[in-house]
């Protein structure tokens, strides 16, 4: 007697039976050859098992034929589903259908900032603290302001076109940074503290230790009653909070047009604290900045009255001191494009 309720309580158990075998069989299929298989034996429109077992539905009671289908119309749609997702499963893992878990890691990469940037931002941040604000100006620069505006004389090597890279008449890019002095003095009166990243071009060749482009940091600070005593103290500091608070420093006397008295502060050796290594050309010491008081005709020149007003300004390579805390033996490694090299630095300020 076919379509009564032990009818369809065996269908239904026999519906569960196929789906959990084809569910087993989906899952263990090797690739997508065996999945196409494996659609035609339970779906496929003329022998699929799954079709075969609603054949004989329609000759069945009403009751019994709609559970019964209702079950197995849940499965294909299961069954479909659980195919789809197989068959992207395995487009989605290239190769011989399995992982090769012999290979190695596709490394992952972190961005990292570059060694002069640390650098620089430790270096301002020192100065931070002690008032100085940022200022940035251009790289193509008026060769007033990069030399007669801060005292060169017309005949110095410096305007040289051997020396000085010109982009066209009375426009260079900018030798130094210095040439932001004026530009902050003609745009703001004193009291003046100023910090003044930026690039730099000189040319120079290209070799283990010069680089026709480098980066610098100006500072500058103008006002009243600005004695030496200050220039010193705020340099020592500086070099104390960056390089160690029992760091030795020494102020050396030097020239610069638009400092004077000029002068140059080393710091003691990183690397051999003293008696003298290849690092600091077995000296003891590095040099690491330029400074002295504005001289007063740089005052003049941007209207400054320089009976009221002193100053003091120095100018330094981050590059270099970069070199020296990280141990980087060749400028040239700092212009490399190659990213390995700043992932080794790690900014621990
Ligand atoms: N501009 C000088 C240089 O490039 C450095 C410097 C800046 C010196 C400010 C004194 C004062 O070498």
């Amino acid at each position: 007697m076919s379509g009564t309720s032990a009818d369809a309580a065996a269908r239904l158990a026999a519906l569960a039976a196929l789906a959990s075998e084809a569910e087993r069989e989906i899952r263990a299929a090797p690739d997508a050859a065996a999945l196409q298989q494996l659609r035609t034996d339970y779906l496929g429109r003329k022998a699929g098992r799954l079709t075969l077992a609603m054949k004989d539905l329609p000759g069945l009671e009403p009751e019994v034929r709609r559970a019964v289908g209702q079950k197995a119309n849940d499965l294909k749609a299961a069954l479909e589903r659980l195919l789809a997702e197989a068959e992207q499963a395995l487009a989605a893992a290239p190769g011989d259908h399995a992982a090769d878990l012999t290979m190695p890691a596709r490394g992952s990469w972190r961005g990292a900032k570059h060694p002069v940037t640390i650098v620089l931002d430790r270096i301002t941040a020192i100065f931070a603290e002690l008032g100085f604000v940022r200022y940035v100006g251009p790289e193509a620069e008026t060769e007033r302001n990069n030399f007669a505006a801060l005292n060169f004389p017309d005949d110095h090597p410096a305007l040289d076109m051997h020396d000085t890279l010109y982009l066209g008449p009375g426009i260079v890019l900018r030798t130094h940074t210095s040439p932001l002095q004026i530009r902050v003095m003609e745009a703001y009166r004193p009291p003046i503290r100023v910090l003044m990243p930026g690039m730099c071009y000189r040319r120079d060749p290209f070799d283990a230790s010069h680089a026709p482009m480098f980066s610098q940091v100006e500072g500058l600070a103008v006002d009243e009653g600005i004695t030496f005593v200050d220039l010193k103290a705020t340099l020592t500091h500086f070099a104390r909070r960056l390089f160690g608070p029992a760091t030795k420093v020494r102020f050396r006397p030097s020239f610069f047009p638009f400092t004077e008295p000029s002068g140059e502060m080393d710091v003691e050796c990183g690397i051999c604290h003293g008696p003298g290594c290849p690092a600091c050309k077995h000296t003891g010491w590095m040099e690491i900045l330029g400074c002295g008081m504005v001289d007063p005709a740089v005052l003049e020149n941007v209207h400054v009255d320089p009976e009221r007003y002193t100053g003091w300004a120095f100018g330094m390579g981050p590059g270099r001191i970069a070199m020296n805390l990280f141990g980087i033996p060749d400028i040239r490694m700092l212009h490399d494009a190659d990213v390995r090299l700043a992932a080794q630095f790690v900014d621990a300020s």
